[in-house]
């Protein structure tokens, strides 16, 4: 069999997994239900717990985001349930529809793509609409590089409110804030594929104790993403009810000791001063960032096209000279914007090998750059 080349991958996910993390998938296969297992599952599982910041309850679902997402609503959503949730991107709007078909009732807070609701807008709408089940918040919207920046004052108003509280951290989670129990988050969600820097087709979910409450007592209309029945397969034989991605929980095992070595305030500050670097460098090229700075994701760097640089062939020639993917714009943003994955393993060679790519990409296209842009990202670097 032939292999793809070994690219650079800066896309918005999946993202680089190390050489360390990708040999982990290679260790023998054993049976899911039988010793071998038990330990890899409960290091999995106090590990998640320390990269979430949690004592919940944590289920690693064998999944991709959307599986976890989808858990999320089908374990805690009933008919007529009212929820509140900031639609400003793809993912949010996606998971808003998600929640309208399965009967909820979605109180939609707008912003333009490239912004977010203001926490008053939330706090507003909770105030028009009395019995709210549940806030449900989209941290990174993946498709347009923004990013929630009110999180950590949600606990006082879902409390007042008796309200559930739930992120899709999927594009964020292990590279920005998001203190599970201090902000006191019932559900948080992410993927292995991206700040993880795991291969994908994991789905980690925390769990508080009230909403797990909520699903015993009212048991979801789901089999795979039962949520309550892999909290008692866990506590009764620290296995899960369903067969495992073993190949993928080596890895995340791995993965998570990565994540732990360094620490998750030095895996944020290593975030931010990637994303500075690729955002101040790329302006000192004469592109301009997508979202203002106030509210600019720290691991997807939305980027605007200059008028004559065409999407398309800007990143086919990225990838076949250079060996770097990065993502297009989604949906109506499609040819306008071009987005940077910068999360996970992504480090000082991560940030200049890309921007080095870019330079050297507009170049081919006839476009001259200021070639001082790579000094500027050195130098925030340096920091
Ligand atoms: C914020 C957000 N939510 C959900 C998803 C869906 O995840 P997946 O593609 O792993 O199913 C994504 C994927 O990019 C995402 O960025």
């Amino acid at each position: 069999m032939e292999y793809p080349p070994n690219y650079l991958v800066m896309l918005p996910g999946p993202t680089n997994v190390s050489h360390r993390v990708l040999q982990a998938m290679s260790a023998p296969v054993i049976g899911h239900r039988s010793e071998d297992f038990w330990p890899l599952n409960k290091r999995i599982q106090e590990k998640t717990k320390k990269v979430f910041q949690t004592e919940n309850d944590v289920v690693v679902l064998t999944a991709s985001g959307t599986g976890g997402v989808e858990a999320s609503v089908l374990n805690l959503i009933r008919k007529g349930d009212k929820v509140i949730i900031p639609v400003n991107g793809e993912f949010s709007s996606r998971l808003a529809d998600l929640i309208d078909t399965i009967g909820g009732q979605t109180i939609r807070v707008k912003a333009p793509y490239g912004e977010i609701p203001s926490f008053e807008k939330i706090e507003e709408a909770f105030e028009n609409n009395k019995g709210v089940k549940a806030l449900y918040v989209v941290y990174n919207e993946t498709s347009t590089g923004t990013r929630i920046t009110w999180l950590d004052k949600v606990s006082d108003l879902t409390s007042k409110h008796d309200a559930f509280f739930v992120v899709d951290a999927v594009s964020n989670l292990g590279g920005d804030e998001l203190p599970v129990d201090k902000w006191n988050v019932d559900i948080c969600v992410t993927a292995s594929q991206k700040a993880l820097a795991a291969p994908a087709g994991l789905a980690p979910i925390s769990v508080s104790a009230r909403a797990k409450k909520f699903m015993i007592d009212n048991p979801p209309p789901t089999l795979y993403f039962n949520l309550p029945r892999y909290f008692k397969y866990y506590s009764d034989k620290t296995e899960t009810p369903f067969t495992p991605a073993l190949p993928l929980y080596f890895a995340f095992d791995d993965a998570l000791d990565r994540i732990l070595e360094e620490g998750i305030d030095n895996r944020i500050k290593r975030h931010i001063t990637c994303a500075e670097a690729f955002y101040d460098s790329l302006s000192s090229m004469g592109f301009t960032p997508f979202v203002k700075p106030d509210v600019r994701s720290r691991t997807i760097i939305a980027i605007n096209y200059k008028d004559n640089v065409e999407d398309k062939k800007f990143r086919t020639l990225l990838a076949n000279n250079f060996k770097v993917l990065v993502a297009g714009g989604f949906g109506d943003l499609k040819g306008k914007l071009f987005r940077i994955g910068s999360m996970g393993e992504v480090s000082n060679y991560h940030v200049m090998r890309t921007l080095s790519a870019i330079v050297s990409t507009l170049s081919i296209m006839g476009i001259n750059t200021n070639t001082d842009a790579l000094s500027v990202a050195e130098e925030k670097l340096k920091r």
